[in-house]
């Protein structure tokens, strides 16, 4: 059989560029070479290049995160250019990278999330109203953004001031949110037409973490993750239903992982990642793995579906 040229786009301009850089050298290791041809393209500078080799290639994997990568834009691009690729779509991508949005269609999808406040820059702060009407603690993040980049906990009013001037160094609108003590899980989903729920993965910072912050998400052994996720199988049922009505609700395709916190038998929703880590050990592949498809294997999984979704159109 022919080879497949693979574009393998990886690095970008975001915050998140180092970890793109990461996981995009672990795809290139895994991908099988006696079925591809892979070609880098780091979006910084390689755009024209890209562009240029458009009619060579077969199919695109898109390996950035945040904006200029997993929000529509480089998607928007490769549809211009006739290049199939893994995962969401322009909107989907938009959509998911909005945490606001995303919300805003959970809740209308029915899916519980963390009760929240929206600010826009020039807003005037009154952390007094926002802990009256939020408690404490709360989650300071923006609207738009990954890896907890310019996010806070807040456990006392007097550091919300500063919470949102940091979030709003990232984003124009930031989001304050309860804080939901419990026990975090991450559902992925796997599929086009009926994208199914892998096992989900608990995840434990460990002593030192306040939650899940950029050290903790990156620096090894920084956190413990858990497949499948300690709790009970009702719930954890109903939290992989939520993964995929996530993903569904968010016009995702292909694959998707949605963030949650499982609270007594409450489970909220907090977000839904269109380009999840995909190093050998991030948390995606670590929960196809565990459902029997190993990293090789998931990357000719994603390819396949892209080159379905692709050949029927958008
Ligand atoms: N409302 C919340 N309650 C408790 N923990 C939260 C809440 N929002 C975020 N977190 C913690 O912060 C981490 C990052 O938040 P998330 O909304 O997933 O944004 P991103 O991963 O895109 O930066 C989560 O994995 C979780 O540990
Ligand atoms: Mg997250």
């Amino acid at each position: 059989m022919r080879k497949l040229t693979v574009a393998l786009l990886s690095g970008g301009i975001s915050s998140e560029r180092e970890v793109s850089l990461n996981s995009g050298k672990q795809v290139h290791e895994a991908l099988d070479k006696d079925k591809y041809t892979v070609v880098e393209y780091d979006p910084k500078t390689d755009l024209p290049r890209l562009v240029a080799d458009a009619e060579k290639i077969d199919v695109a994997l898109v390996i950035l995160h945040g904006p200029y990568g997993e929000d529509g834009t480089v998607q928007g691009l490769l549809d211009l250019l006739g290049i199939p690729y893994q995962g969401a779509g322009v909107l989907g991508s938009a959509v998911a990278m909005n945490k606001l949005v995303s919300k805003q269609l959970y809740h209308q999808a029915g899916l519980p999330v963390p009760p929240y406040v929206v600010l826009q820059r020039g807003d005037v702060v009154r952390p007094d109203d926002l802990s009256n009407r939020l408690g404490l603690p709360l989650v300071v993040k923006p609207v738009e953004g990954g890896s907890s980049v310019g996010m806070s906990i807040v456990r006392g009013v007097e550091g919300l001031e500063a919470a949102v001037e940091k979030a709003l160094a990232y984003d124009r609108s930031v989001l304050v949110e309860a804080f939901i003590e419990g026990t975090e899980v991450t559902g992925g989903v796997l599929g086009n037409d009926r994208p199914e729920a892998l096992p989900l993965i608990e995840i434990i910072p460990g002593d030192g973490y306040e939650f899940f912050d950029y050290e903790a998400k990156y620096k090894p052994g920084a956190t413990r993750e858990i497949c499948p996720a300690r709790i009970d199988e009702s719930l954890a049922e109903k939290a992989r239903s939520y993964a995929v009505a996530a993903h569904l609700a968010l016009a995702c395709r292909g694959y998707s992982r949605t963030d949650m916190i499982v609270k007594d038998g409450d489970i909220y929703v907090l977000e839904t990642n269109t380009i999840p880590g995909m190093t050998a050990t991030s948390l995606f592949p670590q929960a196809a793995a565990a459902a029997g498809l190993p990293f090789g294997p998931l990357l000719d999984r994603l390819i396949e579906l892209s080159l379905e979704s692709h050949s029927r159109g958008r």
